[in-house]
């Protein structure tokens, strides 16, 4: 049987190990992940997620702080509207954590961008506009384009010296979502570089209903492959979701797909930004501890552990602070949600809001606990210590895994004890 390794991604002459490590935000895919990534050969992801708070994180800057500041006055007011992005803050911040991370790359592979469409900030094109030139500027490789359906993303960059030479692509969950990109985007006469289709097992958001376990990555892939090789159209096609060994990947490789998209046993390497306590519950999570829900203000549904301290969670609205999900007129479905429940209970102090969460600050405060489906199998990836918790794991190893493994086989890492004596 084959491995990941007799195989190659192509960009134009760039051959890379066709691995790519997907983009989890907000920082869980962090610099770090994405640059070892790169350095063993395959593709990392940052995201660009609440990149202000990321910059404020990595490199001490206040661009949060001083927003916040600036818009103490609105903190109880329930309407919005007037909360806006500083647009030349965003692009610093953007630029302080592409441009720091390009610079540490080493090794042959590539760092990419994860630039989610749904995080509108109350000024949807601007904004994106804002975040994909100054990540062109500051020289990332390339930018996945994920979370929406992106019709007119590309024009807002056509101009950018970039525009031809970056590696740009776009996360599907169906071909009639790519049939309506490459449709919206002839005008710029630019297809995309990638087109990464994301299955109903993968973490974070979900391009699909709640219907979701109707769907089939494999069904997917290969519907998107034959439109392809129909239309004569050369895109590297990069399944994810679901793809937990080798030989999973080696599957899809052998049926015609460029690369895979990989994300959940990523999630308890020490590379990666949840913090230790969280990546054990990630350990622990049995089949039965994950759900898919709608508690996103963003309107799809996501993955998650039932056990996220955001679920049920009633702060206030954080908005002057974050407010990345305002749509264009400063409206987020959490505000709505959570108004409603001070409106049924006057005067109490603390509130519970079930339908919707703050996702902004839940998710910056590592409170929502998203994940893929198979994330109860990452138990049976590494060693169970003494003392109940179980060893994290670095991301070569599991990159190598991916990598050289066959007969979907998981290698497990060199206990800590046996590495200590
Ligand atoms: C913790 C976590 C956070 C994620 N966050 C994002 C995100 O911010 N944007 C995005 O496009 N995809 C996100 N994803 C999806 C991954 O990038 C990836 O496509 C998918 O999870 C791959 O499937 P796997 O996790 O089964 O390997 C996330 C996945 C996980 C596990």
């Amino acid at each position: 049987m084959k491995c990941v390794d007799d195989f190659r991604l192509r960009f134009g002459r760039t051959e890379l190990v066709p691995i790519m490590v997907g983009g989890m935000g907000v920082d869980i895919s962090t610099a770090e992940l994405a640059l070892e990534a790169a350095r063993l050969g395959g593709v990392g992801h940052i995201s660009d997620a609440l990149v202000p708070a990321v910059s404020d994180e990595r490199f001490k800057t206040r661009f949060v702080k001083e927003k916040a500041k600036l818009y103490k006055f609105n903190v109880t007011n329930s309407d919005k509207s007037q909360v806006h992005f500083d647009l030349g803050h965003l692009a610093e911040a953007t630029r302080n954590h592409v441009g720091k991370t390009m610079e540490a790359k080493r090794g042959t592979g590539m760092v990419f961008v994860n630039c989610m469409e749904k995080l509108t900030m109350n000024a949807p094109r601007e904004t994106l506009r804002v975040r994909l030139s100054s990540a062109l500027d500051a020289g990332i490789d390339g930018i996945t384009l994920s979370a929406g359906l992106h019709l007119g993303s590309f024009a807002l960059i056509e101009d950018h010296p970039r525009f031809r030479d970056a590696q740009l692509g776009i996360i599907v969950s169906s071909l009639r979502a790519l049939q309506l990109f490459l449709r919206k985007n002839a005008r710029v006469n630019r297809l995309p570089d990638f087109i990464v289709v994301e299955g109903p097992l993968a973490g974070g958001h979900l391009g699909f209903g709640m219907d979701w376990a109707r769907y089939d990555l494999r069904t997917i892939v290969n519907e998107i492959l034959a439109y392809l090789k129909a239309e004569h159209l050369d895109i590297p096609v990069i399944p994810a979701g679901g793809i937990f060994t080798g030989s999973d990947a080696v599957s899809f490789l052998e049926e015609g797909a460029a690369a895979i998209q990989v994300a959940t046993r990523f999630t308890v390497t020490h590379e990666c930004g949840l913090p230790e306590k969280v990546q054990q519950e990630y350990f622990k999570a049995s089949e039965s501890d994950i759900e898919v829900n709608t508690i996103s203000p963003t309107g799809y549904p996501m993955r998650m552990l039932k056990n996220s301290p955001a679920i049920g969670d009633g702060i206030r609205p954080n908005c002057e602070a974050y407010g990345y999900l305002l749509d264009g007129n400063g409206n987020c479905a959490y505000i709505t949600s959570y108004n409603r429940e001070v409106a049924l209970h006057p005067g109490a102090k603390k509130l519970s809001v079930m339908d919707k969460t703050c996702l902004c600050t839940q998710m910056r405060n590592f409170k929502c606990w998203t994940c893929g489906q198979l994330t109860y199998r990452l138990k049976d990836t590494t060693n169970k210590q003494a003392d109940g918790t179980y060893q994290l794991l670095s991301a070569e190893h599991v990159f190598h895994d991916y990598q050289y493994s066959r007969d979907y086989k998981i290698a497990l890492p060199e206990s800590i004890l046996a590495l200590a004596s």
